[in-house]
């Protein structure tokens, strides 16, 4: 089983990889989460698997709380791996998540980062083109180098892009970082076409299309920028300077695949 949390595609593309290489199935974290479904029970030598982007140099909060309440069963050792998707480093990510499933009594064997086009418009400008075009067909080779290694079921080897800083980014900055990311922030503007997109799509189900109109309705966001970025006219904009910025989804769900 893979579980994965994705907001733009990123993280989808790299679990479903993983899942058609290692004939596993796939299950959505923020899915499971909303349908209450928190048990498992992993047949004789089927691996576990977590994929998700890094916000902040750590986890997304919804993740961490998920390994943390999972309730797994089954018999012998299993195989337990974790990929993370960011746009260049992931600080203590992998340590934060390895820890949340200790909580679990779980191990982790092996984890891996995977450098992948950032989808943090709100912070930044989308990338161009051609940046994004090498960062998946880099990704491509790295996601078939991971398959290589869970195949083979290597433990103790973990792959991570931590990046200069990492530590105090994951523990000092994140907590900050993560108080000032706002759902309040988000409005819609005059272009809505009403078309539902934004709440199909919102990851927590904080959004509700209400007399055309999205209207964020709870403090539940999980800030994976699903509705700013895969807006189909590019209507939801976040405080005073997105309205100029790019967006970015995945080319798997530019196609109309989703994850719902
Ligand atoms: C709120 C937020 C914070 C982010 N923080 C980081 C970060 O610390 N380091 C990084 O390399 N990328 C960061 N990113 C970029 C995402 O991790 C990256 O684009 C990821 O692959 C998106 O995955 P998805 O398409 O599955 O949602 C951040 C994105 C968001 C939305
Ligand atoms: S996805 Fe965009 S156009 Fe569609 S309802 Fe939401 S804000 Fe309006
Ligand atoms: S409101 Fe937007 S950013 Fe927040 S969880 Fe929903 S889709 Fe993601």
């Amino acid at each position: 089983m893979i579980y994965y949390f994705s907001g733009t595609g990123n993280s989808y593309a790299a679990a479903k990889k993983l899942a058609e290489g290692l004939g596993e199935d796939l299950m959505d974290i923020a899915l499971a989460v909303r349908e209450g479904n928190d048990t498992y029970t992993l047949e004789k030598g089927e691996r576990l698997g977590f994929v998700f982007p890094v916000y902040a140099w750590a986890p997304p909060k919804v993740v961490i709380d998920f390994v943390k309440n999972l309730k797994l069963y089954y018999t012998g050792e299993p195989y337990i791996f974790a990929v993370c998707t960011c746009g260049s480093s992931v600080g203590k990510t992998m340590d934060i998540f390895e820890d949340a499933l200790e909580e679990n009594g779980l191990v982790l064997d092996s984890g891996f980062s995977v450098v992948m086009p950032d989808n943090c418009v709100i912070l930044f400008d989308a990338e161009t083109k051609e940046k994004t075009a090498q960062k998946l067909e880099k990704a491509e080779k790295t996601l078939d180098n991971i398959l290589r290694a869970i195949r083979l079921n290597w433990s103790g080897f973990f792959r991570v892009k931590r990046g200069k800083g990492g530590s105090l980014l994951s523990t000092v900055v994140n907590p900050a970082f993560t108080k000032g990311m706002k759902p309040k922030a988000f409005y819609v503007t005059n272009d809505c076409i009403g078309c539902g997109q934004c709440e199909r799509i919102c990851t927590s189900g904080c959004i509700a299309v209400t007399a055309g109109k999205p209207v964020w309705t709870e403090d539940t966001c999980n800030m994976c920028l699903a509705c700013i970025n895969r807006c189909p006219v590019q209507a939801i904009q976040y405080g005073k300077k997105t309205a100029k910025r790019g967006r970015y989804i995945h080319p798997i769900y530019q196609t109309g695949e989703t994850n719902k």
